[in-house]
């Protein structure tokens, strides 16, 4: 995809986010990896009306090298793609029902949400940690999600919320919405003792769609 197609896709996307309530206000940012760098959205900017020529574009070193300010949490992406490869793109949201989940003091921090649903695993894969509270943008956030992120491919920030990343800028956003449906039946089914996808259909899941 040229850098022209993935700006216009990242503000298409973003802008479905928002009018679907998963972001609100100027919360949220969205970041996806160029040969040369990175696109981010500029820090104070709202979801619903970005601009895809007033993306912050960062080079390899995640310099701000054009575009609007970015993001204050450029650490929080540099995290997911200095422990992840694989990522291509980076989704962060203050989706209700996901926050929700992250102020729950009950439950596992290692894996607060379990296996409900096949497209939770798919999309989320087998954990999702939760990330101690840290002020937004605080820098000192990046180590504690680099090291959750080696074996997740999102976090939960506690009492702030989700953090995906994707193979494709697609399939992070794609991963962000299950997320945050997952957190809903959960919240829904708490206190309900749910049946659970068993390990080996966790397995099979994660062998049959990766
Ligand atoms: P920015 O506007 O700097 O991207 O911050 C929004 C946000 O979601 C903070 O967590």
């Amino acid at each position: 995809m040229t850098e022209s197609d993935l700006r216009s896709l990242l503000c298409q996307l973003a802008a479905s986010l928002f009018a679907r309530g998963f972001s609100v206000g100027s919360a949220g940012n969205i970041s996806a990896r160029l040969e040369d760098g990175y696109l981010m959205t500029p820090t104070n900017s709202s979801l619903g009306r970005l601009e895809p020529e007033r993306l912050s574009k960062l080079d390899r070193d995640f310099r701000h090298v054009g575009g609007d300010k970015p993001s204050k949490e450029v650490f929080m992406h540099r995290a997911f793609y200095q422990a992840r490869p694989d990522a291509g793109a980076v989704v962060h949201l203050h989706s209700t029902q996901a926050t929700a989940v992250s102020c729950l003091p009950q439950v596992d921090p290692a894996n607060p949400i379990p296996p409900l649903t096949p497209y939770f695993v798919m999309r989320v894969g087998r954990t999702m940690p939760i990330v101690p509270y840290y002020r937004p943008g605080d820098p000192a956030m990046e180590p504690a999600i680099h090291a959750a992120a080696l074996s997740a491919r999102a976090v939960l920030l506690a009492n702030h919320g989700p953090v995906v990343s994707g193979r494709t800028l697609t399939d992070a956003v794609y991963a962000a919405e299950e997320l945050e449906e997952a957190a809903k039946l959960f919240l829904m089914l708490l206190g309900r003792s749910p049946r659970l996808l068993t390990p080996a259909q966790v397995d099979d899941l994660l062998a049959t769609f990766g």
